[in-house]
């Protein structure tokens, strides 16, 4: 079987880890398309390299543009790679514009795509991921889900008949990275080293695009009485330069975007998180570290029923959110049991099988 990776942005290369690995031992062939959606050593090579990822086969190099010139971008480069690669299936990964641009170039020249991450929704139709996963979900073939609650959703949409129950490949990557970074240092900057800390990450556009919104929102991190280290996306350094405002502030501290080992390190020895990022509120949530999410919604709804996550779309109301008691325990796993890259293997040669 051969299959062919279409990814593009950070959170696709986590999600790939665990499939090359699972592909490869099962002895498929993989092609791995890089469209370049993401292209700083920080936001995409440090990932290939320390997850042990093999470089690409094809790389795209689409860059940042408006949504339609991007996504159009990588569809025009899509076409000429299926039609030299002919892979038995395209995989596509999340939500992103590298997600639906793949499941779309494929689809219209007839090669079957399955949809990893698929069934998961927030229903707030200004966020672009929204309708890159609706879409994606009914184009796909093959819609592999990562929890009972995504099933819902495709159930509903009337999907049921092509979606599997596969679990979250995070999941996968993540408990084998925490078991290897367990015991290292976590590369807190001298400022912070020995004191208690929280992790921020910021980048939906719904947050940083505001100026009013993205100044209220670093005011009440900055207002903390726990310094919060601020890992600090590109599109967020340059809104905040763009409104003239100050990062750097308070009790909050901005650092570059972590490597994935890095950042699960950092995480781990932290007191709390505090997110707009899916992925990061999932992590948070495997390693027990209480997550405040700065949004109104989550399509990760399993962490807050659980109590490990707090939506907190309101700045004014961030203090009280990250400083509420610690949640109950839990041994719950929604998200699976590490070994949802193999199903996802197994899903695929199956549904080739019946086709
Ligand atoms: C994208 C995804 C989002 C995902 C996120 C993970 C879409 C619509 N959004 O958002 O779902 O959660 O990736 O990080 O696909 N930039 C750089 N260097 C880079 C990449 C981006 O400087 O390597 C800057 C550019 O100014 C660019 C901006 O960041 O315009 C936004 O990048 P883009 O890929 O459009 O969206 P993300 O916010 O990263």
């Amino acid at each position: 079987m051969k299959i062919l990776s279409v990814v593009g942005a950070r959170p696709q290369f986590v999600k790939l880890a665990p499939m090359a690995g699972a592909i490869a031992a099962a002895g498929h062939e993989h092609v791995i398309v890089h469209t370049g959606q993401h292209y700083d050593v920080n936001m995409s090579e440090v990932f290939f390299r320390d997850l042990g990822i093999s470089a690409p086969d094809v790389h795209l190099s689409v860059g940042s543009a408006s949504h339609g010139r991007q996504t159009g971008a990588m569809l025009a480069g899509m076409d000429q790679v299926l039609e030299e690669r002919r892979p038995d299936w395209v995989l596509v990964y999340g939500d992103t514009n590298s997600t639906v641009a793949g499941a779309l170039s494929a689809v219209k020249m007839h090669i079957p795509v399955a949809h990893l991450e698929a069934g998961l929704r927030s229903f707030n139709r200004r966020m672009p991921e929204e309708h890159n996963r609706v879409l994606t979900d009914h184009a796909a073939d093959l819609c592999l889900a990562p929890t009972e609650v995504a099933m819902g959703h495709l159930a509903r949409e009337g999907l049921a008949e092509r979606s599997v129950l596969v679990g979250d490949v995070m999941t996968d990557v993540l408990l084998k990275v925490r078991d290897a970074v367990r015991g290292l240092p976590a590369g807190l900057p001298a400022s912070l080293d020995g004191r208690p800390f929280r992790v921020a990450t910021l980048h939906r556009p719904d947050n940083t695009d505001d100026p009013d919104r993205l100044r209220s929102i670093i005011a009440g991190l900055a207002g903390l009485e726990t310094p919060t280290l601020l890992l600090a996306h590109p599109r967020l350094r340059a809104r905040a330069a763009d409104f003239g405002i100050s990062l750097e502030q308070g009790t909050l501290h901005v650092g570059d975007p972590l490597s994935y080992p890095q950042l699960v390190r950092l995480v781990m020895a932290a007191s709390g998180v505090v997110t707009d990022s899916g992925g990061v509120q999932k992590e948070a949530f495997l390693l027990r570290v209480p997550c405040t999410t700065v949004r109104t919604e989550t399509e990760w709804t399993e962490t807050v029923e659980l109590g490990w996550n707090v939506l907190a779309p309101d700045p004014r109301h961030l203090s009280g959110a990250v400083n509420r008691p610690t949640p109950p325990a839990t041994d719950a796993a929604p998200y699976g049991d590490g070994r949802t890259a193999h199903r996802v293997v197994d899903a695929l040669q199956q549904a080739l099988g019946a086709r």
